[in-house]
């Protein structure tokens, strides 16, 4: 098949191009590159020996977008194009209104010309808020606080209303966890630009030496060791998940919420204990604040993936730090 995969050179689309591409679809990716490296487009090709189109644009560009569809027999859409900064939505809510909800209803907008049925969402645990109960049911009440988990949640209703519009779509929105981790082959992993907001990423320059230690936001939550919990989850795992998602739409219409994570939670200093073992490396860190806006502890109910996706986590998080720090020492020698 077809798939456009929107945000393609991201950290979750590119890896979703990869396993796509290597199941035997071919993968079309549109990237702004906002927050992705050209480069990327490169080592996908790489590691899957193939031809990948890469369209450079904005999935608001209706007639790039339109031009895509109709030059390209699109039977799929993977949507990963989106802003993911919890700050930064918070400082510029229009801009995470805009990007991703008219992001998504422009997309929308060519698939109903074009008569595309099939579109694979990423979605975000945090549309759940506080966690009332864990491990965390897709049942779970949505409270989102933030305008990033806001605009998630409405294009989940969005997305419901289309499914309820056209019975012939078939729609899923994968919750994830946590995604950390990079690609075995080392070539792709999460590179943000600017100072990373998100655990891994900053654990990793602290292990490699470009920040002196690692700020841990909170040492008295009611956990194992005081430090937050969170269901990291390896984006390679994630990326099988999208295409589990992808074969459960061809025999299924409707619109469907499924959580992807590995439901097992692991505290920030275990992560960053395995971390150490696996780089050899000493990690200083120093105890801060609590974060605004952080949980105790976050890790999924992973029944229904199983059930319905027949998909389930492989990793653990001994293989997540060797495949993160096997690439980010590559980023940095290069
Ligand atoms: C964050 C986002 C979430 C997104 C997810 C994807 C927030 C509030 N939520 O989740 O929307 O889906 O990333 O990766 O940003 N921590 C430190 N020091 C740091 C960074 C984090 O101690 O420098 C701690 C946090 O307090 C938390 C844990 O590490 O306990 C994980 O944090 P992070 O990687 O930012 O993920 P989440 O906050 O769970």
């Amino acid at each position: 098949m077809n798939i456009l995969v929107t945000g393609g050179l991201g950290y979750i689309g590119s890896h979703a191009a990869v396993k796509f591409t290597g199941a035997g679809h071919k993968v079309i990716v549109v990237d702004n590159l906002s927050n992705s490296k050209i480069e990327v487009h490169k080592k996908i090709q790489l590691i899957t020996n193939n031809k990948i189109v890469f369209i450079k644009g904005d999935v608001l560009n209706k007639s790039l977008i339109n031009n895509i569809f109709k030059n390209y027999h699109i039977d799929v859409v993977a949507h990963f194009a989106g802003f993911k900064s919890i700050s930064e939505s918070i400082e510029n809510p229009i801009k995470y209104y805009l990007n991703n909800i008219s992001g998504t209803f422009s997309i929308f907008n060519q698939m109903k010309k074009f008569g595309v049925k099939i579109f694979v969402f990423s979605s975000s645990a945090t549309v759940y808020g506080y966690p009332k109960s864990l491990p965390i049911e897709e049942t779970h009440e949505t409270s989102p606080i933030n305008p990033y988990a806001r605009s998630k949640l409405f294009i989940e209703k969005f997305l419901k209303d289309m499914a309820l519009s056209n019975n012939e779509l078939r729609i899923i929105s994968l919750r994830y966890f946590n995604p950390v981790g990079a690609h075995l082959s080392g070539l792709i992993g999460e590179n943000p630009n600017g100072m990373p907001n998100n655990l891994m990423p900053f654990l990793s320059r602290v292990a490699i030496g470009k920040y002196p230690f690692l700020k841990i936001y909170g040492c008295d939550y009611k956990t194992v060791d005081g430090t937050g919990v969170r269901d990291y989850i390896h984006v390679d795992d994630l990326a099988e998940g999208h295409l589990s998602a992808i074969n459960f739409l061809l025999k299924n219409t409707g619109f469907h919420i499924i959580n992807l994570g590995t439901g097992k939670g692991h505290s920030v200093l275990e992560l960053l204990n395995e971390y150490e073992l696996v780089s050899g490396k000493k990690i200083p860190y120093k105890f801060y604040e609590r974060r605004d806006g952080d949980v105790d502890s976050s890790f999924a109910s992973v029944k229904l993936a199983r059930k319905k996706l027949k998909w389930k986590s492989i990793y653990s998080i001994n293989d997540i730090c060797k495949s993160e720090w096997n690439w980010i020492k590559s980023e940095y020698e290069n």
